[in-house]
């Protein structure tokens, strides 16, 4: 880190300071758009096949997750998946995925490749998943983050009646090994099905199967090719009832007596398999159907097993908050889970107008999804140049690669929320550039005047304009174009006089 690397940052601080200052929601975006402003320059996207990094009506979209698949469509629901998209240097370490289930239906036992962290956004669900040798069974309600293991099977149930549920979750595919199954980048094992999704155990000989089991192979094909209604099932209703559905009519005990055979097939296919990677998945199939079977004598609370509860992000007090609005994160201290994944959870929510201020994140790539309203997302390259000015609303998606500069703006016609997780549990302590209590704040002395080529006095005066910290109120009276305009030249100046190694004044 020379000289250089200094005057960058400075050269941003200072960009960013200026704009600031004379931010107007819309008015803001619309510098860059159209007329060769900022966002006119950019370079194409480099890299990335799928993914488009142009100018497009909403702004440069470089860092939106518009790389999205639909992994589940059926009648009782759908799961979509968002990815990041190929670089060329890092491989995105997350994906997110927007689940939706209709009342009264389930996404059927799986296990995947990865760790999922659950966000509920609306709406209640059951989860049942294996934990630690046990069951764990829960009752997730709106707000609440829950965290399951890569391996672990979980189902997942909305029996609220009349209320569709959504949830958000991080997809964690460090846990792959680098497996690219499928364009989804991740890779479900579906412990029930039939035609549609194809149970993992139809994979066996039908011999084996047969004799495992104890019936007859034609008994066998009616149970491996009755279920094709997709992953997510109705559970009742006019519908046809699914297989699974039927099966959770069963009386427990024979529920009991036909997954216990599944489970010994597996187990016994498996002495003779190349063990390693699926002995967790087998020990945990067979934890978890005893779970689906129920125990005789199992409490019908809805808590089961030991293990952490959910965490409600809604209940919990913000972190930062002020007249412009609040941030809260959920680090492994408030939620222990989290640790075994490594990841954080975040939640902004910013008054009309409103802006998270210029900050990095020193140890953290984030992500996040647009909750409700509209705002402008504004990403930096490292070399001052800046990367994305995109508007984004309700359920888009944005990542921001670490050390990024960036900030997030809200629309004037309302409030801004936002969800997202980062890839470090711990605290990822943002640095905030701009305003009161931030890096240049604190710094600011005869050093920094002399690198600005400004006396400490001036400097002063611009560093201690913003009284306001970390959430920053819009400017209170629309500047006129001409301010906006110039708010841009200085912009332009300081980044050019960056090219030149050269920092000029403001003036
Ligand atoms: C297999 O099923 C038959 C009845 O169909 C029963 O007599 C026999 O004991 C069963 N074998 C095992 C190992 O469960
Ligand atoms: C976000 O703030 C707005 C007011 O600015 C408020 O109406 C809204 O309920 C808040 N959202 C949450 C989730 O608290
Ligand atoms: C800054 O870096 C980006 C990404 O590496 C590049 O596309 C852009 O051309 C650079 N701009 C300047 C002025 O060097």
């Amino acid at each position: 880190m020379g000289r250089n690397s200094l005057l960058l940052l400075l050269a941003l601080l200072v960009a960013f300071c200026a704009l600031s200052a004379t931010t107007v929601g819309g008015g803001y975006v619309d510098q860059y758009e159209g007329g060769g402003g900022g966002g006119g320059d950019m370079e194409p996207e480099e890299g990335g096949g799928g993914e488009e990094g142009g100018d497009s009506p909403r702004g440069n979209s470089k860092f939106l997750l518009q790389d999205s698949t639909r992994v589940v469509r059926t009648d009782a629901g759908e799961m979509k998946v968002l990815r990041g998209g190929v670089h060329r240097f890092w491989r995105n370490p997350m994906h997110i995925g927007l689940i939706t289930m209709e009342p009264n239906s389930l996404f059927i036992p799986q296990y995947l490749d990865s760790s999922l962290i659950l966000f509920i956004r609306r709406g209640e669900a059951r989860i049942g998943h294996i934990q630690s040798d046990e069951l764990v069974e829960r009752t997730l309600k709106t707000g609440d983050v829950y965290r399951i293991a890569s391996g672990s099977a979980f189902y997942l149930v909305n029996n609220a009646e009349g209320q569709r549920l959504h949830v958000i979750c991080s997809i964690d595919t460090s846990d792959n090994y680098g497996w690219q199954w499928n364009r989804q980048g991740f890779q479900s094992f579906f412990v029930g099905g039939g035609l549609n999704p194809t149970s993992v155990l139809s994979g066996f000989d039908h011999m084996t199967l047969s004799t495992a089991f104890n019936v007859s192979t034609n008994e066998l094909r009616e149970i491996f090719t009755s279920q094709h209604q997709g992953p997510i099932v109705h559970l009742s209703g006019s519908r046809a009832p699914g297989v699974w559905a039927k099966f959770l009519e069963l009386k427990e005990h024979q529920r009991l007596a036909q997954l216990k055979r599944i489970v010994h097939l597996e187990e016994d296919s498996k002495q003779d398999d190349d063990e390693e990677e699926e002995k967790q998945p087998t020990w945990s199939i067979r934890k978890f159907l005893k779970s689906i079977i129920g125990d005789e004598n199992r409490d019908r609370g809805d808590k089961r097993g030991k293990g952490p509860d959910a965490y409600n992000i809604y209940d919990m007090k913000p972190d930062f908050s002020n007249n412009y609005g609040w941030t809260k994160a959920v680090s492994e201290h408030d939620y222990s889970p989290l640790r075994h994944s490594d990841i954080g959870i975040f939640l902004v929510n910013l008054t009309a107008g409103s802006m998270l201020a210029p900050h990095i994140n020193p140890r953290a790539t984030e992500y996040g999804v647009v909750l409700s309203g509209s705002g402008t997302i504004q990403i930096v390259y490292p070399n001052g140049t800046l990367a994305m000015n995109a508007r984004v609303s309700e359920g888009d998606a944005f990542w921001i690669p670490r050390y990024f500069p960036f900030c997030q703006i809200a629309s004037r016609t309302g409030s801004f929320e936002f969800f997202g997780f980062s890839t470090s549990a711990r605290n990822n302590r943002p640095q905030f550039l701009v305003g009161a209590n931030s890096l240049l704040q604190n710094m600011a002395g005869p050093e920094f005047a002399a690198a600005f080529g400004v006396n400490e006095d001036r400097l002063r005066k611009i560093v201690d304009a913003q009284r306001e910290s970390t959430i920053l109120p819009s400017a209170s009276v629309a500047p006129p174009d001409n301010k906006l305009e110039k708010a841009k030249r200085v912009l332009d100046n300081v980044i050019r006089s960056y090219g030149n190694d050269m920092i000029m004044g403001f003036d």
